[in-house]
This record gives C-alpha cells, sequence and structure tokens, in this order.
C-alpha cells in the first residue's frame, strides 16, 4: 500500500457521522495516517462506542478533549451544529493548529469570527466516493491560511482521490455538483440497470454493467481530456441503435432535469446553516 505521508502527528475529527467516518477509513486505507493517531468525537455515548467500532479509532463525545494536541482538527458536523461546536472549540483552537470543514454553507469567515485566536482555516467540499479512494474534493483557503496550509489539507484529501483549489465564492456550486453529485449519478446509474432489466438482463448483471458503463465514461473524459460531447458522438453511428436511445433521453429532458438538480442544489447548499 503506498505511503502518502501528509505530515500530521494527531488528527481530530470533530463529528465521526457518514461524512467523517468515511474519511477516517479512507485515511487509514491510504495509509496517510496510523489508527493511533487519529481521535474523533460524535455526539452520543452510542454512537461513539459504535463509531469507535467501525473505525477502529478512538471516539469520544468530548470536543474540548478531542482538539487538545491536534495538528489538524477537521470538522465534520451537520451544518446546523456547527455554531454549536465552534462554540464549544473556537477559543481554544490555536494558530498552530489547522481548522479543517467539510461543513457545506460554512464559510471561513463565519468559522474564523468563532475563533478567539487567527486559526488558519480550510474549507473542503469532499464526496463520499472518497471512501474508494475516487473522491473529489475542492478546497479553498480563509483568511489566515497560507499556502503550505492549503497544501497540507490537500494532501490529506489527495489521498482520497483529486483536489482542486477554487475560489471561496464557487464552494456552493461545488457541494451541489461534487458532493450531491454522487446521489444524481447513482440515480442515472440505477436507472440504465432497470433499462437493462427491462430488456432481460438479471438485475445484478444489469447493474454491473451500468457501472463499469459509467466508470469508463468518466474515465474517458477524465483521462482523454476529450469534451463529452465528442466522446458521445464517437459512439453514435449513424442509423444505428444509439442515436434512437439519445432520441428517447432528449425527448424525456435528461439534460434539462440534470441541469436543474444541479442549479436547485446549488442554491440549497448555501441555506444549510440555519435550517
Ligand atoms: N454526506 C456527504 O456526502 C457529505 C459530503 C461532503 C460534505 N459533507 C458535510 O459533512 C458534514 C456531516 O455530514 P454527514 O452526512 O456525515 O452527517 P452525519 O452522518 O449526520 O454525521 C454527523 C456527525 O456529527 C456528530 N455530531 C453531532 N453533534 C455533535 C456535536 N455537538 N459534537 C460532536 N459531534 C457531533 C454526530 O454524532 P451522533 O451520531 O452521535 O449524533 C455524527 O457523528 C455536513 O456538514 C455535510 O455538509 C457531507
Amino acid at each position: 500500500m503506498p505511503h502518502a505521508d501528509a505530515g500530521i502527528s494527531k488528527l481530530a475529527v470533530i463529528g465521526a457521522g457518514k461524512m467523517g467516518g468515511t474519511l477516517i477509513r479512507a485515511l487509514v486505507d491510504a495509509a496517510v495516517i496510523e489508527p493511533g493517531q487519529i481521535i474523533a468525537t460524535s455526539r452520543h455515548t452510542e454512537t461513539a462506542g459504535d463509531g469507535s467500532r467501525r473505525l477502529g479509532v478512538e471516539v469520544i463525545t468530548d470536543n474540548r478533549a478531542g482538539i487538545r494536541g491536534a495538528d489538524v482538527v477537521i470538522v465534520a458536523v451537520k451544518p446546523q451544529v456547527l455554531a454549536e461546536v465552534l462554540d464549544e472549540i473556537g477559543g481554544l483552537l490555536e494558530p498552530h493548529q489547522l481548522l479543517v470543514s467539510i461543513v457545506a454553507s460554512a464559510t471561513t469567515a463565519f468559522i474564523e469570527r468563532q475563533c478567539a485566536a487567527p486559526v488558519p482555516v480550510v474549507r473542503s467540499m469532499p464526496n463520499t466516493p472518497s471512501l474508494v479512494r475516487a473522491g473529489m474534493s475542492v478546497l479553498c483557503a480563509g483568511s489566515h491560511a497560507t499556502r503550505a496550509h492549503l497544501n497540507k489539507a490537500e494532501r490529506v484529501f489527495g489521498a482520497v482521490g483529486r483536489t482542486l483549489v477554487l475560489d471561496e465564492k464557487h464552494m456552493d456550486a461545488v457541494t451541489a455538483l461534487g458532493a450531491s453529485g454522487p446521489a444524481f449519478v447513482y440515480v442515472v446509474l440505477e436507472s440504465l440497470a432497470e433499462g437493462g432489466v427491462k430488456v432481460g438482463l438479471p438485475r445484478d448483471i444489469a447493474t454491473e454493467l451500468a457501472a463499469q458503463t459509467c466508470l469508463g465514461a468518466a474515465k474517458m473524459v477524465l483521462e482523454t481530456g476529450e469534451h463529452p460531447a465528442l466522446l458521445k458522438d464517437a459512439v453514435t453511428t449513424p442509423a444505428g441503435c444509439t442515436i434512437d436511445g439519445l432520441l428517447a433521453l432528449e425527448e424525456g429532458g435528461l439534460r434539462v432535469t440534470l441541469i436543474k438538480a444541479v442549479v436547485e442544489a446549488t442554491l440549497r447548499a448555501g441555506q444549510l446553516l440555519t435550517k
């Protein structure tokens, strides 16, 4: 297994839920960090116990104790509880600690305001395929974060997939496309598989075919750098069967529906802190 040293001596993950837990498992699997160097927190004692067994790291319910001695603190709680968590830890964080937030909607300025010291803050929006090291994370820096802080955070998220650094104004769009995006793709993939079932394929075969086809098509876009429309044209033989399928997609409004899904999710992505 490759060793991708992120230069972290102690990592605290505040909120060991779906995404926090995914990151912990992926970072340990990628040998970025040893389980003994990680401490995580959750709200409830029962989920802490569960999390500890599931993730193989210490999970506690005391956020203040969790961040003690950590050089990197990843905050992965729901947006609605972020203010409460920052109330607890914001006064204790120190400028030598890097605070990485994966909380949707929460700007670096909002987070900085809750910290007593000029703590470097990096905001990151990862997605669940990080679990299989095919994640996509977009990062941006707060006002006290340097290039070195961004690099450190990029090494963490780079171990579990691709990373990009963008201006913070794009983060709601990134949340919709990158973080919600897998859900949209699962619907497409599930529907393709249903199509296979409709024309007689066993469900497991249809699902495998659909998944590998989505993976292959995505790899073609990333690795050839070709525009998706050109890659689509290359599949579409004149008077062949693909053009009939494409006609059905256009009639069903697939493009407009997917565009609207990203637009709607982007609008919502900016409003999650309060409700
Ligand atoms: N899910 C995704 O695909 C995804 C992708 C990118 C970013 N994110 C972001 O990741 C964050 C977490 O989302 P999620 O889907 O992982 O949610 P989740 O599964 O509900 O996890 C939230 C975690 O936070 C813990 N928690 C709640 N209150 C806490 C407190 N006061 N102190 C410490 N821990 C506390 C919960 O503990 P209990 O279980 O004990 O309540 C739980 O472990 C969100 O801000 C979301 O925007 C999610």
